[in-house]
């Protein structure tokens, strides 16, 4: 018997997946399908996919032609395939011509005319309009959301607002993008808003984008008070928009997959998680001057309150803030001391003292580690009792991580809510409240709102 196996990730199955199946079966008496399961297609960058791998699988079924159906879950898995069920023949589509020929030292390898016109990139950017998305802020996060957003599929970037023109301008050339002088003309122009800018000016250009029908993918901290964050979700929520707060970190396979391995009861009950990040700023940047809204906590505080929030839940009994201060007053470091009924949390972050960040989260049976970035999870440890067993866990962390989050926003807007659970609202809320709390002990929770000079002065 002629055993052929092919795979693929069979989204949204259309006539070139079909005539490729059907050829492959014609090539031997057995055939064998792949399919790619979404946790591999997300570390391979293929984001998007709009079939779950349910629904993949049986469309794979209905058309007949496979007498086997195997998830294909990580790379190097199809050399193992082949040896583990005796394949005769490798077959693909010929846009892969080449890559497989190493794949010839273990079984014959064919590559089939591709079916011209049609994909499922095709078919997805076909079925959901593109969403044109526009930024808010000129800065450095916002340099790295460009490219990011070219890797989604069903997103196009289309211009950028800062009161600052210049500013605009500038970024708007550097990324063939327009730049807009006025907001109405902006929001005129899109369909969603990513926002960027200084801390403080969230809350008004979430509101106005909210305002103007748009879908909101505001950047960490969303806002600095929990009854804004309350107001502006219920307000999202009303008007059938998605509001949903940008910490790259939540949406990183990695850090997904940890947070999977540590509620997993394999270190039993979770009894600490200490976790720091410390990035040593230049004292010119607004980071450290700005007096208001500026310091460690509001810059940093998002990224490690977020695996105590998700580990521990927001419903602590105790916190408190130790600072060590600058000459201007700001927390150049911050540590974040957090009772639970059952657990305890120090969350530590730092502009101007640099310390060993890691999460390390401490449970009845064995602890996680997770060295420096975590915040960009690729690779962590569980430790255990007995010194010589170590579970070691890897997972790729692409580019600057935030092709993550885009994905998901724009699954959120295409109706698709599987991704709502990786930070929920009542955390964003939470988040807000943490935020609030430690400004108002720091003396800085005056309702000021910043003049339009100062905002442009913060861009
Ligand atoms: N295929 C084909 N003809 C097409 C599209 C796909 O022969 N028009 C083949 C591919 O070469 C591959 C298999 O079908 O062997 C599964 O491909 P997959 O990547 O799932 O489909 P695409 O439509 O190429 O998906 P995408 O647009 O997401 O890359």
């Amino acid at each position: 018997m002629k055993k052929v196996i092919t795979y693929g990730t069979f989204d949204l199955l259309h006539e070139g997946h079909y005539r490729l199946l059907e050829r492959a079966k014609a090539l031997g008496d057995y055939l064998i399908v792949g399919v790619t399961s979404e946790a591999y297609d997300k570390t391979r960058g293929k984001l998007n996919v709009v079939d779950s791998l349910a629904t993949r699988i049986e469309n794979v079924r209905k058309t007949g032609f496979a007498d086997e159906i195997i998830v294909e879950e990580s790379l190097g898995q199809k050399v193992q395939d082949v040896k583990k069920y005796q394949v005769d023949i490798f077959t693909v589509g010929s846009d892969w011509t080449g890559v497989f020929d190493y794949m010839k030292d273990y079984c014959e390898v064919v590559y089939l005319d591709r079916t011209k016109n049609i994909s499922s990139t095709m078919l997805r950017i076909q079925n959901r309009r593109i969403q044109r998305i526009g930024i808010v802020g000129t800065g450095r996060i916002a340099e790295r959301f460009v490219p990011e957003s070219k890797l989604v599929s069903g997103v196009s970037t289309q211009g950028v607002y800062n009161p600052h023109t210049e500013s605009a301008k500038k970024f708007a050339d550097r990324w063939e993008i327009e730049a807009y002088e006025e907001l109405e003309d902006f929001y005129q122009s899109v369909d969603a808003v990513y926002i960027a800018s200084p801390h403080e000016t969230h809350y008004d250009y979430i509101k106005s984008s909210l305002g103007h029908g748009k879908h909101v993918l505001c950047e960490k901290p969303m806002v600095l008070k929990k009854a804004q964050a309350e107001e502006l979700f219920q307000y999202a929520r009303a008007h059938d928009l998605i509001l949903f707060e940008g910490i790259k970190t939540a949406y990183c396979p990695g850090f997904n997959r940890l947070l999977g391995v540590a509620c997993s009861g394999v270190i039993g009950n979770i009894r600490n998680v200490e976790v720091c990040f410390t990035k040593l700023e230049n004292p010119a940047n607004r980071e450290l001057t700005d007096s208001l809204y500026g310091g460690s906590l509001t810059e940093l505080g998002s990224y490690v309150m977020l695996p105590v929030l998700k580990l521990l839940g927001d419903s602590c009994e105790d916190i408190r803030f130790d600072v060590i201060r600058g000459e201007n007053g700001l927390d150049l470091f911050t540590k974040i001391s957090l009772v639970y009924p059952n657990a305890i949390a120090t969350a530590t972050c730092g502009l101007g003292v640099k310390s060993e960040g890691r999460l390390l989260i401490s449970g009845t049976k064995g602890y996680l580690v997770a060295e420096a970035p975590w915040w960009k999870t690729s690779y962590f440890e569980v430790h255990y009792e007995d010194p010589l067993k170590v579970d070691k866990y890897s997972e790729p962390f692409l580019g600057y991580g935030l092709r993550y989050e885009l994905s998901d926003f724009l699954s959120m807007i295409n109706g698709r809510n599987s991704s709502e659970f990786k930070l929920t609202r009542s955390e964003s809320v939470a988040l807000a409240g943490i935020m609030e709390k430690f400004l108002s002990a720091e003396g800085r929770g005056r309702d000021k709102a910043p003049s339009e000079g100062q905002r442009r002065d913060n861009m």
